[in-house]
């Protein structure tokens, strides 16, 4: 089978359920803690596996519990960690404020993701080198990502960087890149573009700009509003809008990693790029209907009986 290889950050979410965000100097008594499996690359190889990729993970967590249960989780997700090393550093962490609407608050503390440098990443280059899919993120250092994604491309995979943090991408990165996948904010950051742009909320043409701006391929993920893909030659391309399902959203975080692992999943099998997104858009809207990360990411099985379902009403 064509294999999926995420190259990316594993954190350990500490999440709380809070009122409401607190303010600069505030204290408030939020719910019991819980520790759930998290960092956007463990996330979004967690969602191809459970998408029915065969898929690797390549990342670094530290020598402690938060460390095995990340191991324990991504192999519970079917993902083959051997190539998820240990180092002398703390296991990423995020800390998770969880609103009542379902939205969150995340500062993530890197640890042993900031010790994937380019060195690590060679050692493990016969690992993605040889996929038909390598996966990236930013909470790696910027540098090892985008030297992967040089690298991946040139040697014949199909590179997908979800710029996520967002940051400016140099035109050489983004000509790697099919797709980008942003989301509304992150689109904005990739180009560079300030609040006022005149295109600052006009997603069709922000995706444009991208494929502009040299990415040979472009996902813009809309939250509820859907995603818009854009592909084709820069100047005529072919820009779809495709539509979100409508859920009670209980907690979202994840759900765009869920997307991204997902879509890598249906391009791995061969499907085109939007089939791949309208796939995606129905796992990530599973995950937000339950708490958690990859705690909350459906079977393939239940994603179709999801999609079944919606198409009948
Ligand atoms: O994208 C969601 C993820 O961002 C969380 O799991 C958290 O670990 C942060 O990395
Ligand atoms: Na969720």
């Amino acid at each position: 089978m064509k294999r999926v290889v995420v190259v990316g950050s594993a954190n350990a979410d500490l999440v709380v359920e809070v009122p409401r965000r607190p303010g600069g100097g505030e204290t408030l008594i939020g719910s019991e803690l819980r520790t759930l499996p998290g960092g956007k690359g463990a996330n979004q190889a967690a969602a191809a596996a459970r998408a029915g990729a065969d898929t690797s993970f390549v990342g670094c967590v530290g020598k402690d519990g938060n460390g095995a249960l990340l191991r324990g989780q991504l192999l519970a997700a079917g993902v083959d960690v051997t190539s998820l090393e240990e180092v002398d550093a703390a296991t990423g962490t995020a800390i998770i404020l969880l609103t009542p609407d379902g939205e969150n608050s995340i500062v993530v503390s890197p640890g042993a993701n900031s010790a994937f440098d380019r060195a690590a990443a060679e050692r493990l280059a016969p690992v993605w080198r040889s996929a038909a899919v390598v996966v990236l993120s930013l909470e790696i250092p910027h540098e090892t990502a985008f030297h992967v994604a040089a690298s991946a491309a040139a040697s014949g995979s199909r590179v997908l960087l979800n710029a996520a943090p967002a940051i400016a991408v140099r035109r050489e990165v983004l000509q790697c890149c099919d797709p980008l996948v942003v989301n509304e904010h992150e689109a904005r950051e990739v180009l560079g573009a300030a609040e006022n742009d005149p295109d600052a909320s006009d997603y069709a043409r922000l995706a444009r700009r991208l494929l502009l701006a040299g990415a040979r391929s472009v996902v813009v993920t809309l939250g509820a509003d859907g995603a818009i893909v854009a592909e084709g030659p820069a100047a005529a391309p072919e820009l779809v809008s495709v539509p979100a399902y409508r859920v009670e959203a209980v907690d979202t975080t994840g759900a765009g990693d869920a997307f991204v692992g997902a879509a890598a999943a249906e391009l791995a099998r061969g499907c085109s790029l939007l089939d791949a997104v309208r796939f995606a858009t129905a796992v990530s809207a599973v995950s937000v209907q339950r708490v958690g990360a990859q705690s909350s990411y459906a079977s393939r099985a239940e994603v179709e009986a999801f999609i079944s379902e919606h198409a009948s009403v």
